[in-house]
């Protein structure tokens, strides 16, 4: 698989740029807001929490840092957020969708009964984790692509999970809201070409990473000797996805060098990553990494290109076909 390795990464190409990240007062969105304001980009952050947000400004001490307080379960919210990001810097290049809570409770604890699951459950997880993504990246969208010209790169970078894409065990609503994530990436990168003049779309899927959220496994983890990410490589991989312009991106995924000679991080004539060759679209789109000790896999090549393996050479056909049909057909608005 196509893969880099954050920890290796310094971008040089983000100098003055505008971004906007929800959830930006403690964890990984924290980390983020102050590697990029070191490398000289302006930070609009959201977040839910005033006094982790006031505290983080006040040690950043950065001309280049201001929050807004904003919950993205509130569309009108969102809205504010990126307003005040276009007032005060007069454009968006890039936007970040990292806002996330765990797990709450047990969806499926034993010790309900037909009379106890009655009582309406909270599912604060999908309003924030989905709900609040989907509306934070629709705003973002749209503002970027509102003053965008054909040259410019603009990004939006949606924090997935490993829980995206692998089975765990009693994060059911968590897993759920992830495996949205990578839904709306996919549908993302075929309508943005045309909808949103080309901004780029990428997601990251980090295994654990040393926050507050995971402090109740973060022992467990590192007797069993398992890689860690730090905050600093969630950083350094956001940073690195929204540097990854058509002049960055070519050299920055690396080859896996596989014992049976297959070459991968190509496009293949059979309809694979067909994203990645829409007119209009440049630099690196499209994909999700899954992230280990900050070393960035795309696992989007791999499950095009292996289609055919894993479903079967018939099916993986006639999907080739459907693709290619509602290529031509294309998107109808609905009511
Ligand atoms: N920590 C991990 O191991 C890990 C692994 C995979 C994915 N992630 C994802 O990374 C993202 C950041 O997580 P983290 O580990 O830094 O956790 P964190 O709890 O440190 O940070 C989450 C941030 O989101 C903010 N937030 C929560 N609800 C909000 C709302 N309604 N509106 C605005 N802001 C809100 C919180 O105030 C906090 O600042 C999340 O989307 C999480 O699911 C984390």
């Amino acid at each position: 698989m196509p893969y880099f390795n954050a920890r290796t990464c310094s971008p040089t190409n983000l100098k003055d740029k505008v971004f906007v990240i929800s959830g930006g007062s403690t964890g990984i969105g924290a980390a983020t807001v102050d590697y990029l304001a070191s490398l000289g980009a302006r930070v609009v952050f959201g977040d839910l929490n005033r006094a982790a947000s006031e505290s983080l400004v006040e040690k950043l001490k950065s001309p280049n840092v201001s929050f807004q307080q904003c919950d993205v379960r509130q569309y009108q919210e969102v809205v504010a957020l990126f307003r005040y990001a276009l007032s005060e810097h007069g454009r968006i290049d890039h936007a970040v969708a990292n806002a996330g809570v765990i797990e709450q409770g047990n969806w499926f604890d034993k010790s309900l009964t037909i009379d106890s699951v009655e009582q309406e459950p909270n599912a604060l997880v999908l309003d924030v984790n989905l709900k609040g993504l989907i509306y934070f990246s629709r705003v973002a969208a749209v503002y970027m692509a509102h003053d965008k010209s054909p040259g410019e790169d603009k990004t939006l970078t949606l924090l997935s999970s490993a829980a995206g894409f692998i089975e765990s065990r009693n994060l059911f609503l968590y897993q759920c809201s992830k495996h949205g994530v990578l839904g709306l990436l996919r549908t993302c990168r075929l309508a943005f070409p045309d909808a949103m003049k080309g901004v780029r779309v990428n997601a990251l899927c980090p295994s654990f990473v040393r926050t507050t959220m995971t402090k109740d496994i973060a022992a467990s983890w590192d007797a069993a000797g398992l890689p860690a990410n730090e905050v600093e490589d969630l950083a350094r991989a956001i940073a690195m996805l929204a540097a990854a312009d058509s002049a960055t991106a070519p050299g920055l995924l690396e080859v896996e060098k596989r014992s049976d000679g297959i070459v991968v991080n190509e496009m293949n004539s059979t309809g694979a990553m067909q994203w990645g060759v829409v007119e209009g679209q440049s630099g690196l789109t499209g994909r999700a990494f899954y992230l280990e000790g900050g070393v960035c896999w795309d696992i989007e090549e791999g499950l095009d290109r292996t289609r055919h393996l894993w479903l079967g050479e018939q099916p993986d056909g006639q999907i080739v076909k459907v693709q290619q049909l509602m290529r031509k057909v294309g998107y109808r608005e609905r009511d």
